[in-house]
């Protein structure tokens, strides 16, 4: 079940009316289900244990980047969950959250050397490793250490993920991973580097993918390369299968069905040894989370009705930033006799990209109301700003009916406490 539905006519949240929890904080607010949350995971184990076997070695190493709250990171480390991280922020969050290096992945495209020589104090399980330049680097920092740092190559396999541009990330024209052609090579490479241990293959193709087909063309080539090495006498203990495994916003469609994401896993790996990674985001955390907000102000002008809400482009980024959908909802529940009117529900900032849902269709709403925007629960929190000297929203994770603020709301006061003016 999820986590947010009507109960006599007002949204709630694992049984806390959303009205009760607007009683007790301000407006912008984001709201978590612990019980989603739980939930996702879950499903995803699942559906990976129905098909490969409850026995079969493998990873979900939550992908920090989509939430990295670390009561959030919290609850998924107590259900058996591993990260994945992509600075030394990130690596700190998670261990402070209790993830031992063990069940640790370091991606990133541009890990400095500070942050390698963390990530290898810190005995992270794996490397993922995206240029040459970074593994001589690697190499050098671990040897200093007497250490051997576990790599895996993050393989650009030259395959368009679908979604929006600015998330595919497996294409020939981004900044990530290696080149198809040159994999043999580096590893060929890498085997004869003293601070360094081949372990693993990595991809991750892109967000968002509602399709099953790029997974499946990425998956191949994945395996291609996997007996190449082999034959090369590598070590291929880990695959790393990276995230992107897509969700609805609420249109009117549906992604591919988890299960038929786990049955290519089968078809495509469950024969082999190897321990299998997964790095999902959004599937864990988008759905358990919404932003609650509130109408400051109805504004009709030329032919629009705007709802301006004192949430904004700050808070979450993701509809002026990809023009992603995000359904908003009202707190109380529409009465089905009730008409309906289509609002642009827009955010105080001065600018006109500042929007937060194009069209949401709604009855006659009044200042005052509250809305929630759904969804919002991954890319939402983390990607907010203080843009415009607004404060930085709170965050509060409802967890068998009580109210936690897993993040106080940071004043612009605290903000302007940093800043400095010369003499
Ligand atoms: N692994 C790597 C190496 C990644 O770069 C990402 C996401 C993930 C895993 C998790 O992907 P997911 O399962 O969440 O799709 N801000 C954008 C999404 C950017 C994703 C970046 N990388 C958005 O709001 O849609």
């Amino acid at each position: 079940m999820n986590g947010f539905f009507y109960k006599d006519g007002v949204l709630h949240v694992d049984d806390v009316s959303l009205l009760d929890i607007e009683k007790q904080f301000t407006t912008p607010v984001y709201i978590y289900s612990k019980l989603s949350l739980s939930n996702n995971y879950k499903a995803l184990e699942e559906a990976l244990e129905n098909k490969l076997g409850k026995g079969h070695p493998k990873l979900i190493a939550y992908s920090v980047k989509a939430n990295s709250n670390i009561a959030v990171i919290n609850v998924l480390k107590k259900l058996g969950s591993g990260a994945d991280v992509v600075s030394s922020g990130e690596l700190k969050r998670v261990i402070k959250a209790g993830i031992n290096g063990e069940k640790i992945v370091f991606s990133g495209v541009g890990k400095t050397k500070k942050e390698l020589s963390f990530a290898l104090d810190s005995d992270v399980m794996q490397f993922n490793i995206e240029s040459i330049s970074e593994l001589e680097i690697l190499s050098e920092i671990a040897s200093s250490k007497n250490k051997k740092a576990p790599i895996a190559f993050r393989i650009n396999p030259d395959i368009d993920a679908g979604g929006h541009e600015k998330i595919s990330t497996g294409g020939s024209n981004t900044k990530f991973g290696i080149p198809y052609k040159q994999a043999v090579n580096v590893y060929e490479y890498a085997k004869n580097l003293p601070g360094i241990k081949v372990v693993g293959i990595d991809i991750h193709i892109g967000s968002q993918i509602t399709d099953l087909e790029p997974f499946k063309l990425a998956f191949n080539k994945v395996l291609i390369l996997y007996q190449k090495l082999i034959e090369n006498g590598h070590n291929i203990i880990n695959l790393d299968l990276g995230g992107g495994i897509g969700i609805s916003y609420g249109e009117n469609f549906t992604p591919f069905d988890i299960n038929d994401y786990a049955d290519l896993i089968k078809e495509k790996f469950g024969s082999l040894e190897c321990k299998l990674i997964f790095e999902p985001g959004r599937y864990i955390t988008a759905n358990a989370g919404i932003l609650l907000t509130k109408v400051i102000r109805n504004k009709e002008s030329y032919n629009n009705n705007f709802l301006i809400v004192d949430a904004a482009m700050n808070d979450i980024l993701r509809p002026a930033l990809y023009d992603a959908y995000h359904e908003v909802i009202t707190v109380v529940e529409k009465k089905k006799e009730q008409e309906v009117i289509d609002y642009q529900v827009v955010g105080p900032i001065c600018e006109t990209g500042d929007i937060i849902c194009r069209k949401a269709s709604l009855s006659n709403i009044k200042d005052g109301d509250l809305l929630a925007v759904k969804y919002a629960g991954a890319y939402g929190a983390v990607m907010s700003s203080y843009y415009n000297s607004r404060d930085l929203v709170p965050e509060i994770m409802i967890n068998n009916k009580k109210i936690n603020i897993i993040r106080k709301r940071i004043l612009i006061e605290d903000l302007i406490s940093y800043e400095n003016i010369p003499d």
